[in-house]
């Protein structure tokens, strides 16, 4: 994998680790984060330094993916997904200081392999999406998911099972 640093008036990639064949679109903003082989990242998506997305997978448009998030290969992401890494977040510190790194903890997310995430779905921080799940578009997802589950709503319910064969 090579590092690479483009900054223009259409991008801006900082030490983002790039696979062979990466798709990057217009209006990303990328940085310290790890981007698998055959992958395609669409418009207006960010993705922040310690994510990592696995190999051919699809980002769509206007996601978010925070640090902490690791997505494996073959994962669909639609569009407006956000995660999240902070349950309780804060601006600011007791004595009013504005808070830095130190001052919270990023909790982590993993999707598993194949699975599919549907547009404006929010994932809180510290589940596991299993493989080949399906996520509702628009659900709040605040618990694990299990593989090959279909889930939906707010907070997501499993729906029933997809019925494929695992990877
Ligand atoms: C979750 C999903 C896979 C379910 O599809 P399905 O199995 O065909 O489900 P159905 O359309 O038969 O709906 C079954 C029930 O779930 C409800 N439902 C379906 N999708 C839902 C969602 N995203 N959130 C909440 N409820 C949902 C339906 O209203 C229906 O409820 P009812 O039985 O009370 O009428 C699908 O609706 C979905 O959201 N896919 C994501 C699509 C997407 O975001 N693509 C992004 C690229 S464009």
């Amino acid at each position: 994998m090579d590092t690479i640093t483009i900054n223009n008036d259409k991008q801006s990639l900082h030490n983002v680790r790039l696979g062979k064949d990466v798709k990057i679109y217009n209006f990303v903003n990328a940085y310290g984060c790890t981007i698998g082989d055959g992958t395609k990242v669409g418009t207006f998506v960010e993705i922040q330094k310690g994510a990592t997305i696995g190999q051919n997978c699809k980002i769509s448009s206007h996601t978010f993916i925070c640090e902490g998030v690791h997505i494996a290969n073959n994962v669909f992401i639609g569009h407006n997904v956000t995660f999240i890494n902070d349950k309780f977040p804060q601006a600011t510190n007791e004595d009013g200081s504005m808070q830095t790194e130190e001052d919270w903890s990023c909790i982590e997310t993993h999707v598993g392999e194949g699975a599919s995430i549907g547009s404006s779905a929010t994932i809180l921080c510290g589940v596991r999406i299993g493989k080949k799940a399906i996520v509702g578009a628009g659900s709040v997802v605040t618990r694990d998911v299990p593989d090959n589950a279909v889930v939906a709503g707010n907070p997501a319910r499993l729906m029933k099972y997809f019925n494929h064969i695992l990877i």
